[in-house]
């Protein structure tokens, strides 16, 4: 026996005998094992921790700025379009604003597995700034509330949290009426998701991300504007036999695609049956939509709004 180890063996200092046990067994720097032989279920939980979050953390591919949100959130109505891109390996890539507003801001997404072309899509977020009052808040949110009071009364004092849940309602609101609208053929965006305060809706536009442009900035020929006030009509009537108003019609919520009108904006659709003033409603959309014709010299021997109010109000079965 070498004389420290002699040493060590007779002395009475319990944490430098164990050193020095260490030190003989050559592992100095090597912490005590806390197990032996198999995984005991906390250390496999403790793995598999380690492996997801190096999992989630995987680093986006360069130029996208997120993964795709499809798997968190609520998805449109089937039959499913097939230029959604539902791939879970798929980035998003933010290509810009197309609109800031007071209530929402639009950016052009694509959406994509990386290195592929991707598919073109609207990302409206509704904001819930501080400064910001929803100018559709008052009548329409009625009727709308949540049952449950905290959230009532958060959305009453117009907290941050309450702000940001009246954002969500006009979300779902929104989507909601896409998703219905839609399902019945009428021209709306196809509604991909929704996420929280953010909408994904079908990209009315050019695949090098140039916008339609909204009906108040086209100067259509004589002929067209007869096309477009038809079409306008139309989606007019099939909202009212649905017992509904747009609610916020005019020549900026109705975009021109290819020739074809498309309605947008949607959150504030309201129910003319159950709503007290839903021929009010009904009268001022055509209302704003007719002024706007007028305006670009269509007729109003065409237009014919008298008539055209009495339609909408006899297809909602409100007479
Ligand atoms: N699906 C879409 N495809 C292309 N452009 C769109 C789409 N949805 C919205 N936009 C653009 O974004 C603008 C704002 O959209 P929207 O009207 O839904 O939001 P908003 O917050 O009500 O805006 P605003 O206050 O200007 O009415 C539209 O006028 C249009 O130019
Ligand atoms: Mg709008």
């Amino acid at each position: 026996m070498r004389q420290h180890d002699f040493e060590d063996f007779h002395d009475d200092n319990p944490s430098r005998r164990r050193e020095a046990r260490s030190r003989r067994r050559g592992r100095l720097d090597e912490p005590e094992p806390t197990r032996r032989g198999r995984l005991t279920e906390g250390e496999r939980v403790r793995l598999a921790k380690l492996r997801d979050d190096a999992y989630t953390e995987r680093q986006l591919p360069d130029g996208a700025d997120r993964w795709s949100t499809w798997d968190d959130a609520e998805h449109g109505p089937l039959p499913r379009p097939d230029w959604v891109v539902t791939e879970l390996a798929a980035v998003d890539t933010d290509l810009g604003v197309l609109k800031t507003g007071k209530e929402a801001d639009v950016h052009l997404l694509r959406r994509g597995l990386p290195g592929g072309t991707g598919t073109l899509v609207a990302a409206k977020r509704y904001r819930s700034d501080e400064h910001k009052l929803f100018h559709r808040d008052a009548g329409y949110l009625e009727g709308r509330r949540m049952r449950r009071s905290r959230e009532n009364r958060a959305m009453a004092q117009r907290s941050a949290f309450g702000r940001n849940l009246i954002a969500e309602q006009w979300a779902v609101a929104e989507f909601a009426a896409l998703s219905r609208l839609w399902t019945l053929g009428a021209p709306v965006p196809y509604p991909v998701q929704r996420n929280g305060t953010e909408l994904l809706l079908e990209f009315l536009g050019e695949d090098d991300g140039t916008a339609a442009p909204r009906l108040a900035q086209v100067r259509p020929d004589p002929e067209q504007l007869r096309d477009l006030w038809f079409q306008a009509t139309a989606a007019l009537d099939l909202l009212a036999a649905e017992g509904l108003a747009h609610g916020d019609l005019s020549a900026y919520n109705l975009l021109v695609h290819r020739g074809r009108l498309v309605v947008i904006d949607l959150p504030q659709v309201v129910d003319v049956v159950a709503n007290p003033g839903g021929v009010e409603f009904l009268a001022r959309d055509v209302r704003n939509l007719a002024g706007w014709f007028h305006g670009r010299g269509l007729g109003e021997d065409v237009t014919n709004t008298g008539e055209l109010l009495a339609e909408l109000v006899s297809a909602a079965g409100l007479e």
